[in-house]
């Protein structure tokens, strides 16, 4: 029997609309626009109006990748959705999506794995259809990382926006779709990018608030040292693992944490100008949204073509990290 492969047959995103630029960044807490630019390599940054919660970004952009693919709601299997700002703790935030678009026929379910969900979604979403278990399963990044930063705190607040991306995988037969991936995991260094509060740790409280539990925390060097050693080896890792080089590879898409990470891994790896895809001067980080998001801008472009070999590289807390190679 021919192999199945999961492969992309559609691409959607949304961004908010309202932007957020590092001028007016200059006014909320003590920074400057050339600080930012220089240091994260980020311009501007998307912001969910009030009346906007994570489900309805990730329904939008779950919308579009339907109907470029011309697949039906009641035609998707299953919905995976990495997200670290879900609508609620709990129920997932994908049974709430499933809702939204109508996929009446879907089971659904969260990735937690921060600016790696989306790379960990996809890598669960191809095992489900290379054993038969799913035809068409909707994956999605979406994240409301404005609602969760400190907004007193400028090492952290600069960095990160708003948005959602989401693709339809289909298990076809052939030479396209994702060809492998590769998922690691450290959790000894959580403590240096997390969110402290509420969960069983910390439960809520009225002194956990004044402690500023419920904001993102990060040590921005290490995780920075971090980001680029990780990206850089998971994607060598795809690379021997399928046998081809770093030049073979017609764009990468990697987490889109800060230029200046992109800029080293992608030294490393002896990329040539124009094989990486960068938009995190327009989007900051958008934590798990952030690859979907810049696959959908690039695809609806123009920018991939049959064939093309896709590299997916993502970084994030936990820590986490993961590639997904795939053939357009
Ligand atoms: O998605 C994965 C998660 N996150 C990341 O990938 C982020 C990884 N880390 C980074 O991107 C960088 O570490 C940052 C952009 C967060 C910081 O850049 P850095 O070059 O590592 O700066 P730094 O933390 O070493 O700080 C240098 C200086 C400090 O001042 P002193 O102590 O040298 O006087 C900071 O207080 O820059 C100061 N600083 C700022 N100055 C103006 C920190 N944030 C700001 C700011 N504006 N917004």
């Amino acid at each position: 029997m021919a192999q199945i492969k999961a492969r992309i047959i559609g691409t959607g995103s949304y961004l908010p609309e309202r932007i957020l630029t590092n001028f007016d960044l200059e006014k909320m807490v003590d920074t400057s626009h050339d600080w930012i630019s220089a240091r994260t390599g980020i311009d501007e940054r998307r912001i969910a109006a009030d009346h906007e919660q994570t489900s309805d970004l990730a329904a939008a952009a779950s919308r579009r990748a339907m109907e470029m693919a011309g697949v039906a709601p009641d035609q998707i299997d299953m919905v995976i959705l990495a997200t670290v700002t879900g609508d609620f703790p709990w129920p997932s935030t994908a049974c709430l999506v499933q809702d939204k678009i109508g996929a009446s026929n879907a089971s659904a379910w969260d990735v937690s794995a921060a600016c790696s969900g989306f790379v960990y979604a996809m890598a669960s979403a191809s095992k489900f259809i290379e054993t038969g278990s799913c035809k068409r399963v909707l994956v999605i990044g979406a994240e409301i990382f404005s609602r969760i930063v400190d907004w007193e705190d400028r090492n952290t607040c600069i960095l990160f926006g708003d948005g959602a991306g989401a693709v339809v995988l289909e298990g076809q037969e052939g030479e396209h779709g994702i060809l492998s991936t590769h998922l690691h995991s450290d959790g000894s260094q959580w403590e240096l990018l997390y969110q402290p509060g509420f969960g069983s740790r910390y439960p809520a409280s009225v002194a956990g608030i004044e402690a500023r539990l419920p904001f993102l925390k990060m040590a921005g060097n290490e995780v920075f040292k971090m980001a680029v050693r990780s990206m850089y080896d998971v994607a060598v890792e795809a690379l021997q693992a399928n046998n081809i080089q770093a030049s073979e590879i017609a764009m990468l898409f990697p987490h889109q944490a800060n230029k200046r990470i992109l800029d080293a891994v992608s030294k490393r790896l002896k990329l040539e100008d124009g094989q990486m895809y960068v938009n995190v001067d327009k989007c900051g980080n958008t934590s798990g949204a952030s690859i979907p998001l810049a696959l959908d801008e690039a695809n609806r472009k123009g920018l991939l073509n049959r064939g093309d070999l896709v590299l997916l590289d993502a970084f994030g807390g936990g820590f986490t990290w993961g590639s997904c190679l795939l053939r357009w």
